[in-house]
């Protein structure tokens, strides 16, 4: 199998889309997503024209097989596809039919734990003496039966689950169902590695690596300290920091090795998943030699901390302090990688809409993402402006009620119409849709759509070097606004203007910056006059 073109960074000036395969296209009638549907569907992402979204790379959330506890992030066989999404054979015609369109694939990879159903646990747990019983994280308990240590599970309640058979307690940092494995036994990191390989064989271009950040623990699991971080409003510690679980210090070595086994394939791309301050994440980059991950997602647009259910305000100081933060941070050569939404969070517009105004403000966080120095990442349906969907008590489907109702309502089926199964499905879908009047078929030839609006922020990033390759360079602006520069040398600088402000701005620019490109607000705002910008409220916009 072929990759689309020689170029080992190509991803260096992608823009990614993630895919959710569960809810981006039936073709099966179960009322699920499949990879047939995401083949079928390929021509809006990119069929080589300006009518296509025109992304560079899809990454699939995982398709492997799995008791879907978790929706695929409990894997029970990393070389097969689950029923629900197709075979290999559709998952080979899928890499095949993107590589044809010049689109880049990377799947999910999933080291920090398995599915318990994975035939690993199943010996592990057999007994105590089992070869594979050290490939997961097994400890005796402690006087009167006490847990093994402090360590909570992601997903609420202790870390750590009793195994009457064996007595003896296993780590699950998420689910009791997704014991975590020891990446800290050369076996099971061997077995993992093999794992990346048998996917790059097969002709993917890379990974989104799930939770990195937790692989390698402390060698001792020791308590993790109280965090003044995570208290209630009334002053009660409510959780711990994840000083021994995340992040530890060598887990920065078994990234530098798991580089080793993709660069043994030219031209592929691994992303983490990660969470800390700047710092933190930056040291996923490998330092000045860049030999850690290419790439690790900084999801301050979302969230500060992985576990406080404060979410980012949309405020221009925030936002300024982020860029800053992270271009500081990441070493020099290593680009940031921004996402502002996920399967794990509510979407962009329900967390910015308290005044019913989120939608003028994600068409704005277009031009903020597209137009950063960063890898960016748009999450499916978030092009459309789909919003987070109420769903029934009775139809909930995930078990990670962390934050009350989990995350379902932003992992709703893409609307393509307004039909009733909105083009998704001809079954009764496994989640509920959303309101009708939100779908691709609306708004694919309206020129002042959202999704037009993706497709030309795009579109443009592509065309101007210093979008898509150029520096940054943060300049002062009045409060309420963020203004960078971007450029690449012998190409024109561009300049990017925001305002989170709910009333019209007007803001000094320096004089050169007179042709508006693109602007979240149409009709275009009238040129500037020479050295000044007027941002109605809420918008963004391109200058040359
Ligand atoms: C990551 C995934 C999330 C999953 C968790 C455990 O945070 O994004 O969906 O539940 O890891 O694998």
């Amino acid at each position: 199998m072929t990759t689309p073109s020689a170029d080992p960074h190509w991803w260096r000036r992608a823009v990614v889309y993630q895919v959710y395969p569960r809810s981006f296209q039936d073709t099966n009638g179960d009322g699920i997503g499949d990879l047939q549907g995401i083949i079928d569907r390929l021509d809006y992402l990119n069929d080589g024209t300006h009518r296509s979204l025109g992304i560079d790379a899809i990454w699939l959330s995982p398709t492997f097989p799995s008791p879907m506890k978790d929706f695929g992030y409990d894997v029970s066989d990393h070389r097969g596809v689950h029923p629900d999404f197709g075979d290999m054979a559709a998952m080979d015609r899928l890499i095949a039919e993107c590589h044809h369109r010049g689109v880049r694939v990377l799947l999910d990879f999933v080291p920090n734990h398995t599915s318990d159903q994975h035939p690993w646990f199943r010996e592990s747990r057999s007994s105590c003496d089992n070869p594979k019983r050290d490939w997961y994280i097994w400890r005796p308990p402690g006087p009167g039966g006490a847990l093994p240590n402090n360590w909570l599970s992601a997903f609420g309640g202790p870390a750590w689950t009793f195994d009457d058979a064996t007595g003896e307690y296993y780590l699950h940092s998420f689910l009791t169902e997704q014991p975590d494995l020891n990446w800290r036994n050369p076996e099971v990191e061997r077995a993992m590695h093999d794992v990346l390989r048998f996917w790059m064989d097969r002709g993917i271009d890379g990974y989104r690596i799930d939770v990195v950040g937790m692989i390698v623990k402390h060698p001792e699991l020791a308590d993790n300290p109280v965090d003044t971080l995570y208290r209630d409003p009334a002053g009660q510690a409510i959780g711990f920091s994840r000083k021994n679980n995340q992040n530890y210090h060598d887990v920065y070595d078994a990234v530098r090795r798991i580089r080793c086994v993709i660069d043994e394939y030219p031209g592929r791309v691994a992303v983490g998943e990660v969470f800390g301050t700047h710092d933190e994440i930056a040291r996923y980059y490998g330092g000045d030699a860049l030999d850690g991950l290419h790439l690790a997602f900084n999801f301050k647009f979302i969230h500060d901390t992985d576990r406080r259910d404060g979410y980012t305000p949309w405020d221009a100081a925030t936002i300024r302090g982020i860029l800053l933060g992270a271009e500081q941070a990441v070493p020099p050569g290593g680009l940031p990688c921004y996402a502002l939404a996920n399967h794990d969070r509510p979407r962009f517009i329900s967390r910015h809409n308290e005044d019913g105004r989120g939608l003028e403000r994600a068409r704005a966080a277009v031009l903020l993402l597209l137009g950063a120095r960063n890898v960016p990442f748009l999450y499916y349906g978030e092009e459309i402006g789909m919003t987070d969907v109420d769903i029934p008590e009775d139809r909930l489907q995930d078990p990670a009620r962390f934050r009350s109702i989990g995350r379902d309502p932003a992992r709703t089926p893409m609307q393509w119409d307004a039909t009733p199964g909105r083009g998704f499905s001809t079954a009764e879908p496994w989640l509920p849709y959303g309101p009708p009047s939100i779908n691709v078929a609306a708004q694919v030839d309206d020129p002042a759509s959202i999704l037009a609006l993706h497709r030309d922020a795009i579109r443009i990033r592509k065309q101007e070097p210093a979008l898509h390759s150029g520096t940054m360079e943060l300049l002062e602006s009045p409060p309420g606004t963020v203004l960078f520069v971007r450029r690449a040398e012998g190409h024109r600088p561009i300049l990017v203007a925001l305002s989170t402000a709910t009333e019209p701005l007007a803001l000094p620019i320096p004089p050169a910056f007179s042709t508006i490109l693109l602007a979240s607000d149409p009709p275009l705002p009238a040129p500037p006059p020479r050295g000044r910008l007027n941002l109605p409220p809420l918008t963004a916009a391109w200058l040359a």
